[in-house]
This record gives C-alpha cells, structure tokens and sequence, in this order.
C-alpha cells in the first residue's frame, strides 16, 4: 500500500521529505560513524543538531532573544502541571479560560497546587463557541492566564473573527498551549508570557515538547518542587538535564527545516486557511448530511470535527475512506463521529482528495 493521506490528530502526519531525510541518514549521520540517536546528546554532533533546531524554530517563529526555547521530554499536559509549580506561589491565584477539553485536563494538572480561578468557560454551551472577551472575569492577582490556543477535540480555536487575538489580559502573562496550532500562522511572541505544545502535531514526533517562555518569568520562585521540575535549571542546563529525547528533537529540527524552506508559517497560515475553508465549505453545502457545530467566528483551522446525519452510516464512511487512501478520521471518543486533523504536513492535495470523497460518499448515501 502506499502511504495515504493521514488526518490522525497526534501522533499525526510528518513530512514525507522530513521522513525520508530521516531514512537516509538513520544508519549513519552524515560522517559521524553512527546513527544521531546511538551518539551521545554531548557530543559535537548532537549539540550541533540541538543548536540548530533552536536557531530554526527562533527564525520560524521570530522568538525575542528576552525568551527562553526549552526541548523537553514531557508531554504538553507535564508542562500544564509545571507552569503551576515553576510560576505559580503556594495558593496564589491562576486564571483558567476553558473552551475544550484541553483546557479542562490544563486544570486537573494544577488543582493541587494553586488557587484555580475559572475566569470563563464554554462547557454550558458545549464548547461550540469562546465566551466573549467581555464576559471573563480575571483575577488581578493571578499568576498567569491560561488559554488553550486551539482544542484539538472541539476544534475551537482562538481567531480574529471571534475579537482581539491573543485576548488583552492586562499586566498578567498570558499562558497558552500552543500544542495544536504552533507554526501554523505568524503569532507576536510577545504577547505571551509563556506558549508550550507537543511537538506531535505540527512541530515533529511525539515525545519532546516545546516551551517558549519570557526569561524574567523564570526568575519567580514557584513552588517547593524537585530540581528536574525546575524549567530555570532545565535552561541552564541547556535542555539536557535529562539524558534528552535526542532523535526525536533531532527529527523536530528536520521538520523547522522544512517549515522554513516551504516558506515559513506565512506559508502555512495560508495552506491552513485554504484546506479548512475547503473543508468547512464542504460541510456546510452539504445540506445537513454532514454537519460541524462550532461557531463560525472560533472555528478551527486544524482540527475539524464532524458529524454525518445518520450516524449508522460512520462505519461505511471509515472504511470507504481507507480504500480512498484517506485514514485516521475517527473523531475522539469524547466527541464521536467524524475528525479532520490538517496540520502543516497534510498537504492541500490531501484536503481535495477528502471533500472529493465526502461529495462523492453523499452522492451514493444521502
Ligand atoms: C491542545 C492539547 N493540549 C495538550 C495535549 C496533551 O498532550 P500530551 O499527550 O503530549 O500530554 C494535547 C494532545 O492531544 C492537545 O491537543
């Protein structure tokens, strides 16, 4: 079989130029004698791996020099428990924004550690929609405001049809999990005290997470934690504090490189638009055998959830898919139905391909 188009959420679609990179220099990293992921993560060859995936990921993103980039091994919902413990002070207030599932699990990770402050919440309504900027009720003493950038599940996602994005917070840093809509359009760093995501989606392979984060944050005391839940020392340590995840954030730094060479994320910003208008256009002309729920203004441009009208047909779909070459369009359990995921690696190509099947499933089934 050949490779097909592949919608999976995360652990989602790399580039199939990034994977065969990959597979020509697995045995042997250029003269090095030794496959990237058997040398040590201190030796020249590594470190200059590590540096110039940073050096690309600061490019790709325009990151001030005053922000820290850490590669960490922890997924993103390890970071939502840190940024509690390395920013927040014992019971010290934190604002927590939830329009997603991601954004409830956010909360779960802190709960022990800080004085949770629910300053506004979509799940009344479903998570179809972002409660309106007005409607928040911050604490001026917080920590930090958090945000989920974009639900991977709901597939909402914050955008400027829905208001000011990123939303003014005032003088509280503004904490976003970035982990599904990273490099996927030009975004002003410093309107963010701290942005972090797994890398699984638009940034590389699962098991290294990005944390970009202004350096005087570093500086609070945070709370009592161990020296390896300290990002400080994992900065000082220059990500290497744990033996690191080295070839995964060796194939990250492929996949910056790409980024780069395609044109940058103004490249990407304009693929996204392009396939999820096609996709939502598909849905909504439709007339009801498919059918997405989420607000227009916060829709997203990564993850596209939908449903058919008769749900019995969900199986026919799959399978009818995987023979078009289209797969992982199972939606998430807690949702159901149907889910597009369409980071930076789907190509457009890959878009025509599913609503030309959707048009045609619904010509033989509606
Ligand atoms: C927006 C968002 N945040 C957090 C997570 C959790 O990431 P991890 O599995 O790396 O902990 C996910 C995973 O899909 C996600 O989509």
């Amino acid at each position: 079989m050949s490779r097909a188009y592949n919608f999976a959420a995360g652990p989602a679609a790399l580039p199939e130029a990034v994977l065969k990179t990959a597979q020509e220099e697995l045995l042997e990293w250029r003269d090095a004698g030794a496959s990237i992921v058997e040398l040590s993560h201190r030796g020249p060859e590594f470190l200059e791996v590590a540096r110039e995936a940073e050096a690309d990921l600061r490019r790709l993103l325009t990151i001030p020099d005053d922000y820290a980039v850490l590669f960490l091994a922890g997924g993103a919902t390890t970071q939502q428990a840190l940024i509690a413990l390395n920013f927040a002070s014992p019971g010290q207030k934190a604002d927590y924004v939830v329009t997603g599932h991601w954004g409830k699990t956010a909360l779960k990770q802190v709960t022990p550690y800080v004085d949770i402050n629910i300053a506004a919440s979509g799940e009344d309504g479903g998570f179809r929609t972002i409660p309106a900027r007005e409607t928040w009720r911050l604490s001026k003493d917080a920590a930090y405001v958090h945000i989920t950038a974009n639900e991977t599940i709901h597939g909402v996602e914050f955008r400027p049809a829905w208001g000011e994005t990123p939303p003014d917070v005032g003088d509280v840093p503004l904490f976003a999990d970035f982990s599904s809509s990273i490099a996927s359009e030009p975004i002003d760093i410093t309107r963010y005290g701290l942005i972090y995501g797994g890398a699984q989606k638009n940034l590389g392979p699962v098991g290294v997470s990005v944390l970009i984060v202004r350096r005087d944050l570093l500086e609070r005391t945070g709370q009592p934690r161990a020296n390896i839940f300290n990002y400080a020392s994992h900065l000082q340590a220059e990500s290497m504090l744990n033996t690191p995840p080295s070839y995964n954030w060796y194939l990250a730094g492929l996949v910056f490189k790409w980024m780069l060479a395609e044109g940058g994320v103004e490249e990407f910003a304009r693929r996204s638009e392009e396939k999820s208008r096609l996709l939502y256009t598909t849905i909504d002309t439709s007339g009801g055998f498919y059918r997405n729920d989420v607000d227009p203004a916060v829709r997203s441009r990564m993850n596209v959830p939908f449903f058919l009208r008769d749900e019995s047909l969900n199986d026919k779909f799959l399978i009818e898919a995987k023979d078009a070459g289209l797969i992982s369009l199972k939606g998430h359990k807690v949702l159901g139905g149907m889910r597009a995921s369409i980071y930076n690696a789907m190509p457009v190509e890959g878009v025509r391909v599913l609503a030309a099947f959707m048009k045609d499933f619904q010509n033989r089934h509606g």
